[in-house]
């Protein structure tokens, strides 16, 4: 028998997977920053015995059908909304991804962005290298102040607190909703359990770190962004499609709400022509929240050890459906 094949659908470096090929079979789509075509992730789907995937990758039902030889699928992500998880059971198909190792990282990114859009950085770079930089003036670029307000975090799983513990830093008040409360967290980080309703309300600044379920699809929508302070910064670190983007457009637009910054789009990659991307007030980055180096490598080791685990019949380290 030969070694269990797996199929990687973005290009990776020598480097990060000699240490497998002794055990595994590695294939790979040969390109970084371009997806694999649906119908090569198909076919290579019914050939292998694990897929390695990264988020923009749809494994539907029907692909899952007919991976007839497949065991794993491991997501080198945290969220895992682009698989269907309740197929996956059924076919016995184990999916896993990458809690933990990216939660610090997913912080980082969170609170500079919050950081960014309150402060306006992106906008004061690009005025200095765009040479607009003519004097000192009293009011020339003044953001909001971050130390002492009040940082709402909706969804407190690891990053969310990673996120509290950054903002004590800041002696922000911090306050937080969640599914279930977390007396160990509220205690920590001095946070205190409000309602959905009230976070939204007295926040000075709301960032979402929900994963994308029925539940949370569009939870950001007209009504909640209108409940919002019309000071009320919004930071989106989690998925595009918790959001209602025309709700959030018209929000900024009539002054509902002051800023945004968005680390996730509704559809993604978003476009230089979309109407969030081109308000002053709102900060667009290219979904990088566990993207550092450090990071991403332990996100690539963590999915080829539970690639290893499951197609030696041995529990994968961190499974999502089972
Ligand atoms: C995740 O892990 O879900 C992130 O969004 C990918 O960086």
């Amino acid at each position: 028998m030969g070694k269990p094949k797996v199929f990687v659908t973005r290009k990776l470096s020598n480097e990060l997977v000699k240490d497998y090929e002794e055990m595994l079979d590695i294939r790979m789509w040969d390109k970084e920053e371009e997806p694999v075509p649906e119908k090569i992730l198909r076919s290579q789907a019914k050939e292998v015995d694990a897929l390695f995937t990264v988020l923009g990758d749809r494994i539907d039902a029907s692909l899952l059908a007919e991976a007839k030889n497949l065991k794993v699928v491991a997501n080198m992500a945290v969220g895992y909304d682009n698989i269907d998880i309740e197929a996956a059971k059924n076919h016995s198909i184990t999916v896993t991804n990458t809690p933990d190792v990216l939660s610090e990282t997913t912080a980082d990114l969170g609170f500079s962005l919050l950081a960014a859009t309150a402060r306006k950085i992106t906008e004061a770079n690009a005025y200095v290298k765009e040479d607009n930089w003519k004097q000192w003036a009293p009011f020339l670029l003044a953001g909001t102040d971050i130390h002492h307000k009040t940082l709402g975090i909706v969804g407190m799983g690891r990053i969310g607190e990673a996120l509290a513990k950054r903002a004590t830093g800041f002696n922000m008040k911090i306050q937080y909703h969640n599914r279930t409360r977390k007396p160990e967290a509220e205690e920590k980080l001095q946070a205190s359990y409000v309602s959905f309703e009230e976070l939204l309300e007295t926040s000075d600044f709301v960032v979402t770190v929900v994963p994308l379920t029925e539940e949370t699809e569009e939870l950001f929508n007209h009504s909640a962004f209108k409940k919002m302070k019309s000071t009320a910064i919004f930071i989106n670190i989690s998925r595009g499609k918790v959001v209602n983007e025309e709700a959030l457009i018209n929000a900024l637009n009539k002054g509902e709400i002051k800023a945004a910054g968005l680390d996730v789009f509704y559809e993604e990659p978003i476009r230089a022509d979309h109407p969030l991307v081109n308000m002053h007030n709102v900060v667009c980055l290219p979904h990088i929240g566990s993207a550092s180096n450090e990071t991403r490598t332990e996100m690539v080791h963590l999915c080829m050890k539970n690639i290893v685990e499951v197609t030696a019949n041995k529990k994968a380290i961190t499974p999502v459906n089972n």
